[in-house]
């Protein structure tokens, strides 16, 4: 590992809190890790987005030295003025810079172009790799391929839990690669759990079989909200109704943020089709049937495209109650 970045006054780490004034104070360089709990460490972070934001800024609470990467340039001078570190212009400088990279950005292609890209990760002497993006665990495989060699390492680590969570180091982290893997400082940082699920692309798979029903549920719930309303029965009657029966959870987490569009985005509509076409794709592959999790994206896709793209994944439901309400086809 090369030299560790610390603060000045802090002997150790900051405990988990780590107050916004230790984040400020000015930084130099000192030889060794820290004395007691994780070394600090010179983290690289690219894809500055909802999560990555988030999670990168978590990193800088707890001491780490973090040098970042976002295609649109604002949102790395943002990160810099509200969270500290340095900002680069390519993920190639990143990986230059860093002992370990995280990556954080939203699909296969954006993963292909931020890893193999010109200026791309790759092209750096990176000896560790760290993917939190949701991809397929067939794209992910090729990843490992492209990424591991004698000096350089692949571990993936899709998430569970969203923004907030991710800002208070609360994620559910499932790590595929090697055992030892679940001690990465770094994901211990930002997680409440990290699960060990096995060799790459295991972890990949148990994401997206997650993904597929969390959201298939709600897209199960958006379509009979519909039925009821399009035959005349009252939205406050329905949800009350479901909430007798054991979908009382599952209504009581959705009936206000799904039906309130001022609700602040934590997981893009757009995102949620990727998932679920993900999810259908990683079924096709391993030559399983994939009816719902095809059908549940063309109803995230198609909420997608009538202006919901970056709506928050919920509004999946009032995007069914417009429908159901238009007074196009009366049942
Ligand atoms: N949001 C959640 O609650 C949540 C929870 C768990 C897991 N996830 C997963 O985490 C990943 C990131 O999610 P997010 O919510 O942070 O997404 P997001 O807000 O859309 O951010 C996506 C990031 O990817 C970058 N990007 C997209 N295409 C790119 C390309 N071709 N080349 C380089 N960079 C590219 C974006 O850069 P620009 O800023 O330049 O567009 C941005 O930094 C996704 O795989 C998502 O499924 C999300």
């Amino acid at each position: 590992m090369g030299a560790a970045v610390v603060q000045p006054g802090l002997g150790r780490r900051p405990s988990k809190e780590g107050s916004s004034v230790e984040r400020r104070r000015s930084r130099v360089q000192i030889p060794a890790a820290a004395p007691q709990g994780d070394p600090v460490m010179r983290v690289g972070f690219i894809g500055l987005g909802l999560m990555g934001f988030s999670m990168a800024c978590r990193l800088r609470d707890r001491g780490h030295e973090v040098i970042v990467y976002n295609r649109s340039r604002e949102k790395a001078l943002k990160f810099v003025k509200e969270c500290g570190g340095e900002a680069v212009e390519s993920p190639e400088a990143v990986g230059k810079a860093a002992e370990v990279v995280h990556v954080m950005v939203s699909d296969n292609e954006a993963v292909a172009s931020v890893l193999l890209g010109s200026g791309g990760l790759l092209n750096s002497p990176v000896k560790h790799v760290i993917l939190s993006s949701t991809i397929t665990p067939q794209f992910s495989s090729t990843i490992k391929m492209a990424v591991e060699g004698p000096d350089r390492k692949y571990t993936e680590a899709p998430v569970l839990g969203s923004v907030s969570e991710a800002r208070e180091g609360k994620l559910t982290t499932y790590v595929g690669g090697r055992p030892e893997d679940v001690s990465i400082p770094t994901l211990k940082d930002l997680s409440e759990e990290v699960i060990y699920v096995g060799e790459v692309p295991k972890a990949s798979a148990l994401k997206l079989a997650v993904n597929n029903l969390f959201l298939s549920i709600l897209a199960s719930l958006a379509e009979s909200t519909a039925l009821a309303v399009g035959w005349g029965i009252d939205l406050s009657e329905f949800l009350g109704y479901l909430k007798k029966t054991w979908m009382e959870g599952i209504v009581k987490r959705y009936e206000k943020r799904g039906f309130d569009e001022s609700f602040p985005t934590r997981f893009p509509m757009r995102l949620a089709a990727k998932d679920l076409r993900y999810a259908a794709q990683a079924l096709q592959r391993a030559c399983l049937p994939s009816v719902l999790s095809s059908a549940a994206s063309e109803l995230f896709l198609n909420a997608s495209m009538l202006g919901m793209r970056e709506n928050d994944y919920s509004h999946l439901l009032l995007h069914m109650l417009k429908i159901a309400t238009s007074g196009k086809c009366k049942a």
